[in-house]
């Protein structure tokens, strides 16, 4: 729900200016859809350049984070190293892993490996071998702003099932990425994503997905991989929100490890691949904030 606001006070954006000169048309205009029956942001979800600028930095050292396991992920590697590389960069940078202790998580990064779906532990026991496909999932906090992406890894000598799976699922984010304009939806960005998974063979999983990110770690809406064209919540310039889907080699069925509550892995066994962007709705279309 919209608040609604006095012609004559401040914008909500903090702009300075009065808000029948500033985001008064814009608010009007998303009113519309509401009466047409879309479902539509509210103001905490629109960001305000000021947030925006400090989303960015905490961005800059989701990235940072990121490119520094890149650089030094290999084969032997324990997966407990890359919890070690993403504590050590983050913390260098001045930076939080917000992931430690984050709702109890132990770690400061998820590592999900081959048939592990998310929140795979970084683990001591958990050695990286030749054939591994990996993601590699990191989220900062910097001055309370927050951060979110992943990425796939292969290590050493991946067979080509493997490396199409984790292509596919590339391709299944930017895909979405391309569908991302204001005053498009959000199920624009689901059916591009479903659409070409399921075109090559794989299945989507359904009930975990993408977010809103930037002042909370996880911000409503919530961005399904199972939703339509036209349909879901409006897009409007100032949202930022992952795309992060989880693409399966077989269905999309997941099973949640019963000792330690997190771990995610596919019910059938077979692989399953996930890269994760985080995007700024402009303007005129979108911009990658952390990949
Ligand atoms: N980074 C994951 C996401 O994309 C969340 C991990 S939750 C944690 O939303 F608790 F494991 F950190
Ligand atoms: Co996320």
């Amino acid at each position: 729900m919209l608040e609604k606001l006095g012609r004559n006070l401040p914008c909500w954006c903090g702009s300075g200016k009065k808000y029948k000169s500033c985001h008064m048309a814009f608010d009007e205009k998303i009113s519309h859809y509401k009466d047409m029956g879309h479902t539509v942001p509210t103001h905490k979800m629109i960001k305000t350049p000021q947030q925006i600028e400090k989303i960015k930095e905490s961005c800059k050292i989701n990235v940072a984070v990121l490119d520094a396991v890149a650089e030094k992920i290999c084969e032997g590697m324990p997966t407990s190293e890359i919890d070690r590389i993403v504590y050590d960069t983050t913390t260098k940078m001045g930076g939080i892993p917000a992931p430690l202790n984050y709702e109890g998580y132990p770690y400061s990064v998820c590592t999900s490996v081959n048939e592990q779906v998310c929140h795979g532990f970084p683990s001591d026991k958990v050695i990286l071998k030749s054939g591994d496909i990996v993601n590699v999932d990191c989220s900062s906090i910097l001055d309370g702003y927050f951060s979110d992406s992943s990425r796939m890894f292969c290590i050493g000598d991946v067979s080509a099932e493997k490396r199409k799976l984790v292509q596919v699922t590339k391709e299944c984010v930017e895909l979405g990425l391309e569908a991302v304009q204001p005053w498009g939806f959000l199920g624009d960005v689901g059916q591009a994503v479903n659409d070409h998974a399921t075109a090559n063979g794989y299945a989507v999983v359904r009930d975990i997905g993408g977010h809103g990110c930037g002042l909370e770690f996880h911000e409503d809406p919530f961005v399904s991989y199972v939703t339509h064209k036209g349909q879901e919540m409006l897009l409007v310039p100032g949202m930022i929100f992952t795309i992060e889907p989880m693409v399966n080699m077989g269905s999309a069925a997941h099973v949640t490890n019963r000792t330690n509550g997190w771990e995610v892995s596919t019910r059938d066994g077979l692989p399953s691949a996930q890269w994760e962007i985080m995007v700024l709705v402009t303007e005129d279309g979108h911009e990658v904030l952390s990949w």
